[in-house]
């Protein structure tokens, strides 16, 4: 009888989702600045590609803007700074820095904290990687692709990752921080570390933070 009611227990706590659920910190971003900035052919002649980095880390209002740069939401109707085939939206952005890891949430322009740990030695196999005070990684959800063949979700998973890459590069110009993007990443280690679905897969990371010397 006992064993009856505990197993009945188990099966109201699994499908109520209360069972292993997270519970997951959501962190408000502030406005971010949507005007001024470096002219755009000035940005263009800045952007490069930089491999040592200050561990200083970037205040909350330097990471808003950089994340609403990347892809953040800018028309009423949900599209973003970066373009996406389809419109599927398929790309997400996890945030990697010394105090956690995040899930940059596009449409509340908040960070949902998934986790305290400094996750920075995963996210990349050059060394500068793990000091660096910032590192995103973006990933592609293809289940988001619908109608789209296997070949075209790799397709599309890396040309719109490329946006969101290049509207960094040009925010790093603009605003004086170092970056550079990176393929040389372990997906699989990523996969695991960020406890990510199958159907997600991990394209780039990019590495962001003051110049060092
Ligand atoms: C898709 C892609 C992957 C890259 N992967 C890496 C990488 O894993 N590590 C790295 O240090 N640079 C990487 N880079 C940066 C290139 O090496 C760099 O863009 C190139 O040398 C040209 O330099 P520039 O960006 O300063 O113009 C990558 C660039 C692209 C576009």
């Amino acid at each position: 009888m006992q064993r009856t009611v505990f197993f009945f227990l188990i099966v109201i706590l699994i499908s109520s989702g209360n069972l292993f659920s997270q519970e997951i910190e959501v962190l408000p971003l502030p406005e971010p600045q949507r005007t001024g900035g470096m002219p755009l052919f000035e940005a263009l002649d800045n952007r490069q590609s930089t491999r040592t980095y200050s561990p200083h880390a970037l205040n909350m209002h330097e990471l808003s803007n950089l994340l609403w740069a990347a892809s953040g939401v800018n028309r009423e109707d949900g599209r973003r700074t970066a373009p996406t085939a389809r419109n599927w939206q398929q790309i997400d952005i996890y945030v990697i820095t010394a105090n956690g890891w995040y899930l940059y949430d596009h449409t509340d322009h908040a960070l949902r904290k998934y986790g305290d740990q400094d996750l920075r030695e995963h996210a990349g196999t050059q060394d500068f990687v793990a000091t660096a005070p910032l590192n995103l990684i973006y990933v592609s959800d293809h289940d988001r692709m619908k109608g789209a063949s296997p070949e075209n979700r790799e397709f599309h998973s890396a040309t719109d990752v490329g946006f969101v890459a290049q509207n960094v590069y040009l925010f790093c110009a603009s605003e004086g921080f170092a970056t550079v993007v990176r393929g040389l990443v372990d997906r699989e280690k990523l996969h695991q570390v960020l406890n990510l679905r199958p159907s997600q897969h991990v394209v780039l990371g990019q590495t962001i933070g003051h110049p060092g010397n």
